[in-house]
C-alpha cells in the first residue's frame, strides 16, 4: 500500500470581520455572553457576490502552490460542504473547472463539521490503493447565507471561511497513519436546515417560516460532542498503537472553546499542544480543520515526523479521527 499525507495547505477567510460588538446590535446579546459560552471574538463573512466555490478557490490554489503542485496532476477533487453554491452541480465540479484540473473526477460530500475528516480519509484510502495519486480536499462554508439573524442561540457561532489539502504519496511511516469514522442520524434531530431539499421544497411558506436557516438544540449537540471527539480520537490513536501521551499536536473541529477544552482535558493533551483559532473564525464546520491544519502549519506550530491528532463532530450526527504523520 501507497502511504498517503498531506502534501500542502492552503486557506481563505473572508475579509469582513463581524465582532461580538457589532452581533449585540443585531440580536439580544452580550460580547461577554458569546466570550464565556463559546470563546468566540469575531468571525468572518464573505461579500455578497462570493459563494463557496469562490472561497474554495482561493484556498485550493495556495495548497497547489505549498503541495508544488500543477492542477493537471489532481485526480479528484472534493469539496465538503454543507453551504454549497447550488443543489446542484456540485461545488467540486465548479472548482475543478476554474482550476483547470481538467483530468480531476470532483464530488461533492456532505457530513456536517466532519466532513474534511471523511475526505481526507477516503483520498488517503484511494491513493494507498493505486486508485489515483493526488487529491485536493478542500473543506468550505458560507455559513452567513444560511444564518437565521433572529436566532441568538445560533447566528453568534457560525463563520464563513475555506481550508483545502492536496493529499498525496508520501514515504513509508509518513502520512495518514490512521482513522475512525462514525455516525447516528438519530441526532439529525438536533442540528438541521429544514427546507429546500425534497421533504420541503422551497416555497413561500418555507422562506416566510426561516425553513432555510439552520436549527439547532445547542444543548443536545455539546453533550454528544463532547463525549464523542473523546471516543473518536481514542479509536483513531489506538488503531495505530498510540495513545494520546504520544500526541505531539491536536486539531480538533472549532465548534465551541467549551467542546475542545472538554474533550483536551479528556485525553489529557497539554493545552500547548492544542491548536485554536475559534476566537478569530467562530465555527466553520467543514473548513475548521483544513484552515486549522494551514495556520497551524504556515506558524510552525507542526514539523516533520510529528505525531498530529485530528478530530471533528458535526450534523448528522457525524464524526471522525485521524493520526498523521506530519510530512511537510
Ligand atoms: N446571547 C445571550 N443569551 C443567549 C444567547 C446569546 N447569543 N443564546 C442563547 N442565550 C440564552 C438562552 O436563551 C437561554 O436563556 P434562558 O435561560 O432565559 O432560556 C440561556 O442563554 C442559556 O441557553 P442555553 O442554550 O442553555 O446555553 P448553553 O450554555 O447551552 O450555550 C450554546 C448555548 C453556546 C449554543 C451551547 O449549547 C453550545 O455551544 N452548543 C454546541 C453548539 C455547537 O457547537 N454547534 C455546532 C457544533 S457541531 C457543528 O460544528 C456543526
Amino acid at each position: 500500500m501507497q502511504a498517503a499525507g498531506i502534501l500542502g495547505t492552503g486557506s481563505y477567510l473572508p475579509e469582513k470581520v463581524v465582532t461580538n460588538q457589532d452581533l449585540e446590535q443585531v440580536v439580544d446579546t452580550s460580547d461577554e455572553w458569546i466570550t464565556t459560552r463559546t470563546g468566540i471574538k469575531e468571525r468572518r463573512q464573505a461579500r455578497p457576490d462570493q459563494a463557496t466555490s469562490d472561497l474554495c478557490l482561493e484556498a485550493a490554489r495556495q495548497a497547489l502552490a505549498d503541495a508544488n503542485t500543477g492542477p493537471e496532476e489532481i485526480d479528484l477533487v472534493i469539496v465538503a460542504t454543507v453551504t454549497p453554491d447550488m443543489m446542484f452541480p456540485a461545488t467540486a465540479c465548479l472548482v475543478q473547472d476554474r482550476l483547470r484540473a481538467s483530468g480531476a473526477a470532483a464530488f461533492d460530500l456532505e457530513a456536517g463539521c466532519s466532513g474534511f475528516m471523511y475526505g481526507l480519509a477516503l483520498a488517503s484510502q484511494m491513493i494507498a490503493t493505486g486508485s489515483l495519486r493526488k487529491a485536493l480536499v478542500i473543506g468550505a462554508e458560507t455559513f452567513s447565507r444560511i444564518i437565521n439573524w433572529e436566532d441568538r442561540g445560533t447566528c453568534v457561532l457560525f463563520g464563513d471561511g475555506a481550508g483545502a489539502a492536496v493529499v498525496g504519496p508520501v514515504p513509508e511511516g509518513l502520512g495518514v497513519l490512521s482513522f475512525y469514522l462514525g455516525s447516528d442520524g438519530e441526532g439529525g434531530k438536533w442540528l438541521y436546515q429544514p427546507a429546500g431539499g425534497s421533504r420541503l421544497p422551497a416555497s413561500a411558506e418555507t422562506v416566510a417560516g426561516r425553513m432555510h436557516t439552520i436549527h439547532m438544540h445547542g444543548n443536545e449537540v455539546f453533550k454528544y460532542a463532547v463525549r464523542v471527539m473523546e471516543e473518536a480520537s481514542l479509536t483513531a490513536l489506538s488503531r495505530c498503537g498510540l495513545t494520546p501521551r504520544e500526541v505531539d499536536f491536536f486539531v480538533p473541529h472549532q465548534a465551541n472553546i467549551r467542546i475542545v477544552e472538554a474533550a483536551r482535558k479528556r485525553l489529557d493533551i497539554p493545552p500547548e499542544k492544542a491548536f485554536l483559532n475559534i476566537h478569530r473564525c467562530g465555527n466553520i464546520s467543514s473548513a475548521s480543520i483544513p484552515l486549522a491544519l494551514d495556520e497551524a502549519s504556515k506558524a510552525g506550530r507542526m514539523h516533520f515526523g510529528d505525531t498530529v491528532l485530528l478530530a471533528a463532530f458535526g450534523a448528522g450526527f457525524t464524526w471522525g479521527a485521524a493520526v498523521l504523520k506530519w510530512a511537510k
